[in-house]
């Protein structure tokens, strides 16, 4: 005898708990489709909770331009979005689109991807019960706290050189003759390019318009109910205007509210440097930086020296 479909609880796309995104890791499916379907009523009651306790933490902490963006999406708040829907709002805007990933993306594909206007997307959701924490992305931290950003078309062009960035870190380590002097120098490289990456699209600080206020613009703040709040106005944190030398060799730690941020003064500021920073990956400035955290993975080291050798 069969349970009826009603007695049937649906697994849903949870985090770390979904079937369908086991079996499309298990096939080696890193590029899926969004199953929409099998969003659960409890998948859909998280993004609510999340998204409500949000709403007004945005309006006091966050970058007008996501505000901006927040709006140019059209988000439901009660139900996890469609990824083509938006789409529909955002490609007109700026290119960018959000591509669903069945899992972790390695470096090089992901920033290029980037290049590409390409936005890999995870399509789980947190359990509801832990709304707080998670190591993992999610589907809320990608649509809610990234791509509202993305439908920028300053903050756009910013991913585009980051991009542009990767392939530079590529062509560069094509040029290294010595198999294992070019592993250490994309090492460091990458490290480089992890750092800035984390303090500015991940926990990045901006002054406000009329320069009294900071203001957050990284996804990783801007999706985090706590640390939203915490990283504006605790008096434990630092908050140092963007320095590229320090950035590039500043260690992170991923699982607690981050002690030291970084303030740039505009959308125009953090585009020129990311040019500079680019300038740097073809000048070799960034073969030797500072050791420590993050660590770089098999996988994404793999990834740039597989596109150098191309
Ligand atoms: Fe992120």
């Amino acid at each position: 005898m069969t349970a009826s479909p009603s007695a049937t609880v649906s697994p849903g796309l949870t985090t770390t708990k979904s079937p369908f995104i086991e079996r499309a890791q298990s096939e080696g499916r890193l590029y899926i489709e969004q199953p929409y379907d099998l969003y659960s009523d409890a998948n859909h009651e998280a993004w609510r909770a999340l998204y409500a306790r949000m709403h007004d933490r945005w309006q006091k902490y966050a970058n007008h331009r996501f505000l901006q963006g927040i709006d140019n999406l059209c988000l439901d708040p009660t139900r996890v979005p469609r990824l083509e829907d938006v789409n529909k709002f955002m490609a007109p805007r700026t290119g960018f689109r959000a591509k669903a990933v069945s899992g972790y993306v390695p470096a090089y594909m992901f920033f290029d991807c980037l290049r590409q206007r390409e936005f890999p997307t995870t399509v789980t959701i947190r359990d509801g019960q832990v709304l707080d924490y998670l190591p993992e992305p999610d589907i809320f931290h990608d649509i809610a706290g990234h791509v509202p950003m993305h439908t920028d078309e300053a903050f756009a062009d910013t991913l585009v050189l980051f991009g542009e960035c990767a392939r530079a870190a590529a062509e560069r380590a094509a040029d290294i003759t010595d198999p294992h002097e070019r592993v250490r120098r994309v090492t460091s490289v990458i490290k480089a390019m992890a750092r800035f990456f984390w303090f500015t699209i991940e926990f990045g600080l901006m002054k406000s318009e009329d320069g009294k206020e900071i203001k957050a613009y990284g996804s990783g703040l801007l999706s985090s109910y706590g640390e939203l709040e915490h990283c504006i106005v605790s008096p434990d944190v630092q908050r140092w205007p963007f320095q590229l030398e320090w950035v590039v060799n500043q260690y992170f730690e991923i699982d607690k509210y981050q002690p030291l941020l970084f303030v740039v003064d505009s959308f125009d500021h953090l585009f020129s440097e990311v040019g500079r920073l680019a300038e740097w990956v073809k000048a070799g400035t960034l073969d030797n930086v500072s050791p420590g955290e993050p660590a770089i993975s098999e996988a994404d080291l793999a990834s740039f020296l597989g596109a150098a050798i191309r």
